[in-house]
């Protein structure tokens, strides 16, 4: 089946044509229309979002199609997401998804944003399959899942205050870089020395059991603001505070993954989200599963928000017979379908 899929939960507009044949989900065209404005702002501006997603919605579905090289005709259904995200933005891709789904009289599909992720990697290694444990990294989510199977989410550990994202983006802004901060943080950090700032790794030891599994990165950034204070020259100090930070951060999220992998006896580790863009991450995760488990990360363009991951996942829905009707609504709150309670480690 093919799927003609919309993104706009946040300020990308995207579109991507997705082909599946049973487990395997191929890219055919994607348009990612990231939307500039919001950097003067120095963060996303909720009503700015959804009047750029109106104004260019269109015009993404349509170069997207002329991309995959096919016409509405040859489309077997659609997939929007459908949350969590900006509502007012969330609204603009449903109405446009669920209008042309009537028009075309094709099957819709709303698609959880974080199952989106999820999916990202299937778009190009088809063995990236259940089960496995997932770390879903992004700028509102830091989740640890167990996922014996697609849609059956065991939900092993997450943040307790900031998401892994927001931590790079409110460093970032005490380093004076760019909204969003996490790609120049990485890229700034490679020419840090390691050694100079030593940041706290939070719940990493010593931590009740409860705890194993679940982050909290908002002392990590109040410690970084200290430094950033006690600092006689930011400029100078940059890519060294951004190294300690950085270093730290990945530290934990490597240390819990890679122990809950173990304990769950998953020989797969899916990263997802945003902030799996950091080749650091996926590096430092590499070495420390080596030979136990296999580490899938997308492709950066990928990893960030797209319509690809949400045309993956809702794919594999359509394809398993769910359908949504014309009172599919947009949420920006949306609890991830299949989710469980956190459930014990089997070892
Ligand atoms: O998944 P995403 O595109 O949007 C949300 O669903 O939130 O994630 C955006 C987040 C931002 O916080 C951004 O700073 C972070 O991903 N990010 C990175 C990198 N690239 C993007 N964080 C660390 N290293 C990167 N290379
Ligand atoms: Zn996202």
């Amino acid at each position: 089946m093919r799927v003609l899929a919309l993104e706009t939960s946040c300020d990308e507009t995207s579109a991507a044509v997705v082909r599946r044949e049973g487990n395997v989900a191929t890219l055919e065209g994607m348009t990612i229309l990231s939307q500039d404005v919001h950097r003067i702002f120095g963060g996303v501006v909720p009503e700015l979002a959804s009047r750029a997603h109106l104004a260019t919605v269109g015009r993404v579905v349509d170069h997207t199609l002329e991309r995959a090289g096919v016409t509405l005709g040859e489309i077997d259904g659609i997939a929007v997401t459908q949350g969590p995200g900006l509502l007012g933005a969330l609204l603009v891709g449903v109405t446009w998804a669920k209008t042309l789904a009537w028009r075309e009289g094709l099957p819709l599909i709303g698609v959880h944003h974080l199952e989106g992720h999820l999916f990202a990697p299937v778009l190009e290694d088809p063995k990236v399959e259940p089960p496995f444990t997932a770390l879903l990294v992004s700028g509102g989510h830091t989740m640890l899942l167990d996922v014996p199977a697609w849609g059956d989410y065991r939900l092993i550990g997450q943040t307790r205050d900031d998401a892994a994202g927001e931590a790079f983006d409110k460093v970032g802004s005490l380093l004076d870089l760019p909204y969003p901060a996490g790609a120049a943080i990485e890229k700034l950090a490679r020419e840090g020395d390691p050694a100079r700032f030593t940041f706290p790794r939070p719940l990493l030891k010593g931590v009740a059991e409860a705890d194993r599994w679940n982050f909290s990165f908002s002392g990590l950034k109040t410690a970084v603001l200290r430094a950033v204070q006690k600092s006689d020259d930011v400029a100078r100090d940059r890519a060294d505070l951004a190294r300690g930070f950085q270093d730290a951060a990945i530290a934990v999220l490597v240390a819990k993954t890679a122990d809950a992998a173990r304990a769950h006896g998953r020989d797969l580790v899916v990263l997802g989200g945003g902030v799996a863009c950091n080749g650091a991450l996926a590096a430092a995760m590499r070495t420390a599963l080596e030979g136990d488990a296999r580490v899938a990360v997308a492709t950066p363009k990928l990893n960030t928000d797209n319509a690809g991951m949400i045309g993956a996942a809702g794919s594999w829905r359509l394809l398993a017979g769910e359908r949504h009707g014309p009172e599919l609504e947009a949420r920006d709150t949306l609890p991830l379908p299949g989710l469980h309670a956190p459930t014990g480690a089997t070892a």
